[in-house]
């Protein structure tokens, strides 16, 4: 394997590490760059996969890390990547095939734990794929015999930048959530329980922490925090979950992820997200971030050009 360490290069992985190396999976993603980045910071041995290294963040957050290029369909590369390594957090689109080859090279490479990032209603009958899809995983993971912990956040307030757009352009987004709350959490949090977990696996073995906000919110709440921070009237539209699936299937997105999302959104809807907890908190030693805060530290991302 090749990896670069943060501006320098070494054919050594791990060699020089002082402590138990960590690798990220899914480093360049919303949970993960921030995960790498505080384990970085925190001076821990940390190994972030990445299948493009243009997308490593070039502004030295990530000092310190280690970088291995590396495919969840190419299992030569994940072997390489978590030789060496002690504890893996597996962070991906969550395909079952991938996410089940990173296990077996775990597995494979003598890694001593794993933290996933799953779903908090990840059952095999669940009438979502991508839950059931969850679900398939964490069975293969059982059955592996490798200690791990589950990590399941609710919705992510980062999910917010996808209707940004058109919150710019028209002061408004459309949802088909109803007056459905959810225990919506910053991504930044989970990041900081990761990397918690992460760095002192041992005592968190067999454990599942559920990610949540420290509020239940529904898009009613986000449309009056954005109007607040903006000082622009921001409108929550709300839509049928099957005028939802056409609109997303016209933007773009493949029909059965567009029916998934819709399946998902009726489902939250019906109060199947509006659940807390104090995990982040517990994990972390701090108590996670508002709604409030996510939308101001983020007002530019939603404030119309011009
Ligand atoms: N969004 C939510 O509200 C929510 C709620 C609960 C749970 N989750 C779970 O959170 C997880 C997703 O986390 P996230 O939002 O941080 O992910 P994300 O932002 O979508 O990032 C996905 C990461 O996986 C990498 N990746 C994709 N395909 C790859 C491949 N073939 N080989 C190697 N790397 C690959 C991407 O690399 P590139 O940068 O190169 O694309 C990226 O780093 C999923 O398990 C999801 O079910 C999400």
């Amino acid at each position: 394997m090749i990896t670069h360490h943060a501006g320098q290069r070494t054919d050594r992985p791990g060699a020089d590490s002082g402590g138990t190396m960590i690798l990220v999976t899914g480093a360049t993603g919303t949970i993960g760059t921030e995960a790498v980045r505080l384990l970085a910071a925190r001076g821990l041995p940390v190994r972030a996969l990445v299948r493009d290294i243009s997308r490593a963040p070039q502004d030295g957050s990530w000092r310190g890390a280690e970088l291995a290029v590396g495919d969840f369909d190419r299992t030569d590369t994940l072997d390489a990547a978590a030789r060496g390594a002690d504890t893996l957090l597996l962070i991906s689109p969550s395909v079952p095939a991938q996410e089940i080859a990173v296990i077996d090279s775990a597995v494979r490479q003598g890694v001593r734990h794993l933290v996933k990032i799953t779903n908090h209603r990840a059952t095999a009958d669940s009438p979502v794929d991508r839950r059931r899809d969850h679900a398939r995983i964490e069975a293969h993971l059982r059955a592996s015999g490798l200690p791990f912990t589950l990590l399941a956040p609710n919705l992510l307030m980062q999910n917010l930048f996808l209707v940004a757009p058109a919150i710019r352009q028209t002061g408004e987004f459309a949802m088909s959530t109803g007056e459905g709350f959810f225990g919506m959490v910053d991504a930044r949090d989970v990041s900081a329980a990761a990397a918690a977990v992460a760095a002192a696996p041992a005592g968190h073995a067999g454990r599942t922490y559920l990610l949540t906000g420290p509020e239940l919110v529904g898009y009613a709440d986000v449309a009056a925090e954005l109007t607040r921070a903006l000082g622009r009237a921001i409108a929550y539209r709300r839509l049928t979950p099957d005028r939802h699936r056409e609109l997303m299937v016209r933007a773009g997105l493949p029909e059965a992820v567009a029916a998934s999302n819709a399946q998902v959104f009726a489902l939250i809807a019906e109060g199947d997200a509006a659940w807390r907890s104090e995990d982040v908190a517990a994990l972390t030693g701090s108590a996670p971030r508002t709604l409030r805060a996510f939308v101001t530290d983020h007002a530019d991302a939603f404030r119309a050009q011009g």
